[in-house]
Formats: structure tokens, sequence, C-alpha cells
């Protein structure tokens, strides 16, 4: 990998949301993460990029692909990783997240990397530092910035292999104009409010599908079109997510009985054999097969699950990078 230059009003910053970003700042994420799925490929995947710098890993809410990619990530990097194991830590006697993070910091920490229930609290936490750089990896129904990112580079790669060419320096011209589908549970996936934040930015059509109990309150205000017919919508869709039904949030509750959800609004097998061939299927995971998605879907070529996976780790390469760059330092390989 050649030393890449990064873009002076890109680096530095925490991400908390993708609505912070601008059109640059999105592309630049996609490509740096481009440039860093070389190292993966590597006999020995690391590069000495962040050598010094130490990542706090806060995890207030259970994951597994967030918190174990920023962790490969950060390490990959050669940065030092402190995992917090909150449930055995002093926030059980009492510790508010203030005085958790604050000392946190004060170890010498270069960058935290939280998920907190609290829609709000990275953000709070970002006001909190002094010099630490923030990065969110999933605050209540809020945002998971990196999951958005992750879903539009693995979709944007994908197309580029439908199209026998690489994705790289293609920007977001090949999100540009693709008519995505969101469906499930909308109304408590941060996954879906930064998903359509990344993909409108990037110039796709934006629609949403939903039990009405599903859907997010004033969704006129969204950059989005709300869709009854799903058999349709399906057909004509270029890129269909499909969400998690949130039992820790209750989602449960919203529909008169998961079977019925599944009836109505699951990405079945009949519904899968209803969109074109080239059509691109996501999920943020963790799946509940037979709930929201077939195993049968799970499973079929359109579905990007598993490379969403894997790219996880160079695009957390990447906002670990950006975040605690200087434009002169550049990717050092
Ligand atoms: N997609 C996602 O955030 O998964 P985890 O909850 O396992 O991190």
């Amino acid at each position: 990998m050649s030393d890449l230059p990064v873009k002076s009003d890109v680096v530095g910053q925490h991400l908390l949301s993708i609505s912070d970003l601008t059109i640059d700042a999105l592309i630049e994420h996609l490509e740096v993460a481009e440039a860093f799925c070389e190292v993966e490929r590597r006999s020995v995947r690391k590069v000495p990029t962040l050598k010094g710098k130490v990542v706090a890993s806060l995890f207030f809410e259970e994951s597994t692909r967030t918190r174990l990619s920023f962790e490969t990530a950060a390490k990959r990097l050669s940065a030092d990783v402190l995992s917090l194991a909150v449930a055995s830590s002093s926030v059980k006697k009492g510790e508010s997240l203030r005085d958790t993070v604050e000392t946190i910091e004060a170890m010498g920490i270069d960058a935290v990397v939280i998920r907190h229930s609290s829609a709000g609290a990275p953000h709070q936490v970002a006001r909190w530092m002094d010099r630490a750089r923030v990065l969110n990896a999933g605050d209540g129904w809020h945002a998971h910035p990196t999951q958005a990112l992750i879903d539009l580079f693995t979709v944007r790669q994908a197309i580029a292999a439908q199209e026998g060419r690489t994705s790289e320096g293609t920007g977001v011209s090949l999100l540009e104009g693709r008519r995505v589908l969101i469906i499930g549970d909308i109304r408590h996936s941060r996954v879906a409010r930064s998903q359509i934040d990344a993909y409108v930015l990037a110039g796709a059509d934006v629609s949403i599908c939903a039990p009405g109990t599903l859907l997010p309150t004033g969704p006129a205000d969204w950059p989005v079109t709300v869709v009854e017919d799903l058999d349709a919508a399906l057909a004509e869709a270029d890129i269909v997510s499909v969400l998690r039904m949130q039992e820790e949030r209750g989602s449960g509750s919203f529909v008169p009985s998961l079977a019925e959800f599944t009836a109505t609004y699951g990405m079945t097998d009949r519904r899968a054999a209803l969109l074109r061939g080239d059509a691109l299927i996501t999920h943020p995971g963790p799946m509940v097969r037979g709930v929201e998605i077939s195993s049968m879907v799970a499973d079929d070529d359109r579905c990007l699950v598993r490379r969403q996976v894997s790219n996880g780790v160079p695009v957390r390469m990447a906002a670990l990078f950006l975040a605690l760059s200087t434009p002169e330092e550049g990717i050092r390989g």
C-alpha cells in the first residue's frame, strides 16, 4: 500500500453521526477503507499507522460485530486497545458516565469507541473529552454511523463487481440514483437512521416500509418515501436493507405476533423471488432467522451479510485512522 494523503477537513474529527459528514468526508471514509482492504490480504495484517495511540472500547450495550471489528481494526493499525468490561467495572458501584470517561481519558487515551443505550451519549462524551476523539458505535435509536459506512462500502463493492470492475476511486457514483428499500423495525433502528442519512447523502433514492407501529414518528419529515405495497416496492428495488426485530426494545409488542410480522413484512422466500436478479440484500446483523429474514434468503448469494461483517474491519480502520490522524501523516504502509 502506498502512502495515501488525506483531505485536511476530514481528519481529526469525532465520528458521531453521518449527518455531521460532508459528501467529501463520506467518500474519504469509503476510499480510505478501500486502501485498508489491501492490509487485510497480507500475511502479516498490520500497519504502524496508529502506533503509540491508545483506543478505549466502552460498550455499555451488547455487541459482537461492532466491538470485535473496532478492536481488531485498532490492533491492525498497531494502536493499543483498552477494553472496559462494563459489567465488572466501577460503573456497577454507581460511577457516572462522566466520571468513567474522564477517568479513562486521564490515562492518556486517544480515542473512545462507545456504544450506549441512551441516544446522544457519545455526543455528551465528546463534550467532556479534552483531547480524545469519540467514535459512536451505536447510541439508542439514534445513530450507528460506522454500520452505515459498512453498508454503503459493501453495496458499492458488490455493484462494482457486477459491473466487472473495482470500486476503488468510484466515490459514490455507483450509489447515485439507486433505489434503496429499508424494511422492518425502523422505529427502533439507529441503523436505519444512519443508512438514510448516508444513502441520501450519496444520492440514492430511499423508501421505507414497515407496519404503522414500527414506522418512526413524523416520517414525513424524513427524506424518504413511505411505501405500503411491499411486494411492488421489492420488484423495483436495487438494494433492500432488512432490519432486525429488536426484542430488547420491545419490538414484538408493536405487532400482533412475530409470525404475522413475518408473513406481512418479512423477507421470506416468496418475497425474495420478487427481487430482480441483480438486487442486493443487506442486514446489519445479528439476524433473527425465520423472523425478519428466512434462512434461505440469509444464505442467498444476493445477501451481503457476511461481506458486511468482513468489511467492518477495514471500514473501522478508516474511521479510527481519520479520527486520529493529521493531514500530513497520511497512511503509512
Ligand atoms: N450490527 C451491529 O451493530 O451488530 P452488533 O450489535 O453485534 O455490534
